[in-house]
């Protein structure tokens, strides 16, 4: 039995953190207690002007081909998670392909399911390396967010930040991911969209986040407690067996009503919310690799990775790491 298993994660956080105060002193009709009372954020990091996803990916993946011990011509295959792209096209994948020097020609692509991304990603490089058709992907969740929103609607501007999270999947007899899900439903895409595009030098429509708050809230908790229900119930394990939820980072409120429907304590909730926003595709490798680096996640403990996101999408999988 072949498995993909996590052989090494990085992650990257550009600049200083933006804490809610200096949003405020930035002129935005907002505050420390409102931000940290709704969702849970305290901070968040910004790209620099011409700093792009790629820069950020580059950076985080480094960092987890070197945890891997591995070289960056080993990888085999490139799966980058964004839904803030350098460019219509080429892919991200491919610009991090170039940048990481490697030259042997394996395929490289993104995947775009917003929030929901990492774990589309990561299943779909599961799927190879369990077909035997690839060894070592690197997957990757790298976004800045901040480019898409809307500085004058405080509903949303202070929801995000940017940031990348990288892992290096090998091909294993050891165990590594056990399961997965992923959905849709497309009906819900209304609640949250950046509903324009480019065409003929312009841009067309509204190049700007929008968003249903609570329609999004009920939306994820929903479907964030189902869904880590079903991957593990796919690999008969149960929530007694999960050591860490690792959840899409949106709002700390999520995260607590998704832990309580799944009957999960707190304490094993890996949380970064507080510090680093709603990264979108970037938040679950990002908190992966921060409770990895800083000794709570341990080799051959279960993991639940889960998100949610525009589309609308979700998705989890179930890992020992
Ligand atoms: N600062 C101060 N006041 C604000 C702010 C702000 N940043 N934003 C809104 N308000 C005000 C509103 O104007 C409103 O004032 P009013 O009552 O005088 O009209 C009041 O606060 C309440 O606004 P609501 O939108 O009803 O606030 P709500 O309690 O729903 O909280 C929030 C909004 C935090 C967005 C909440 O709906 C939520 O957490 N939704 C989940 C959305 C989410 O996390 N999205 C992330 C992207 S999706 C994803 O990643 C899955």
């Amino acid at each position: 039995m072949i498995y993909a298993r996590i052989a090494g994660t990085g992650s990257c956080l550009p600049g200083a953190p933006v804490t809610n105060d200096d949003l405020v002193a930035r002129g935005i009709d907002t505050s420390d207690e409102w931000i940290t009372t709704r969702t849970g954020i305290r901070a968040r990091h910004f790209a620099a002007d011409g700093q792009s996803a790629s820069d950020l990916a580059e950076i985080a993946a480094r960092r987890a081909i070197e945890a891997a011990g591995m070289q960056a011509e080993d990888v085999d295959l490139i799966i980058v998670a964004t839904s803030t792209p350098d460019y219509i096209f080429p892919s991200t994948a491919a610009l991090l392909q170039s940048r990481l020097g490697i030259r042997n020609e394996s395929p490289a692509f993104d995947v775009q399911a917003v929030c929901s991304g990492f774990v589309y990603a990561l299943t779909v490089a599961e799927k190879f390396i369990r077909s035997g058709s690839h060894k070592r992907a690197l997957v990757v969740g790298a976004e800045v967010f901040s480019r898409i929103l809307d500085w004058q609607d405080r509903t949303t501007c202070v929801l995000f930040g940017d940031g990348a999270g990288a892992i290096m999947l090998e091909a294993s007899e050891t165990p590594g991911i056990l399961s997965t899900a992923l959905h849709a439903d497309g009906s819900h895409h209304p609640i949250l969209c950046v509903p324009g595009t480019v065409a003929s030098g312009k841009v067309l429509g509204d190049p700007f986040l929008r968003m249903d708050g609570q329609a999004v809230f009920k939306f994820a908790v929903r479907v964030l407690g189902d869904v880590a229900q079903e991957v593990l119930a796919s690999a008969a394990s149960d929530v007694g067996e999960v050591d860490w939820l690792i959840p899409h980072q949106a709002n700390i409120r999520i995260i607590h009503s998704t832990a309580k429907r799944l009957g999960l304590p707190l304490e094993r909730v890996v949380s970064t919310v507080d510090a680093h926003g709603n990264t979108s595709a970037a938040s679950i490798p990002l908190a992966l690799d921060v409770a990895i680096r800083d000794g709570r996640i341990q080799r051959g403990q279960r993991l639940v990775l889960e998100g949610v996101g525009g589309g609308f999408t979700w998705g989890a999988a179930l890992v020992q790491y």
